[in-house]
């Protein structure tokens, strides 16, 4: 039986390893993120919502920077998603908000390895 956050690759959260600018950790399979909703994990205190957009996985906070809507269930369009509260539109590329430019969300780099997806987050998480 398989638990929410859980892959067969291990817990989702475990930091991998580290460096000056912070720490990569491990948090989904890539066959569970896809390009027609997010993919969202709870990573400590932090939310943070996957997308595949153009083969390439993306991600942001799934907190919306206007009233903290839930981005990881918000529709998605093609590299944009829509905030399910109020609508505003967000570049998954970028981060930057198509809706109000003096809003962004918070994007984290990622990388693959093996079929396992790794965030880079700020150090002392
Ligand atoms: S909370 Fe996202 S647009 Fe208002």
């Amino acid at each position: 039986m398989r638990r929410p956050g859980v892959d067969e690759y291990g817990e989702a959260g475990v930091k991998s390893e580290s460096n000056a600018s912070g720490q990569w950790v491990r948090v989904a399979g890539t066959q569970e993120v896809g390009s027609q909703q997010g993919h969202v994990v709870q990573i400590g205190k932090r939310r943070l919502a996957l997308f595949e957009v153009n083969g390439k996985i993306v991600c942001i906070d799934d907190r919306c920077p206007h009233a903290g809507g839930r981005l990881g269930e918000g529709q998605v369009c093609g590299s944009v998603v829509h905030c399910p509260r109020h609508g505003w539109r967000f570049d998954l590329v970028d981060g930057r908000c198509l809706s109000d430019p003096r809003f962004e969300v918070q994007r984290y780099s990622v990388k693959i390895d093996d079929g396992v997806v790794f965030v880079e987050l700020p150090g002392q998480e």
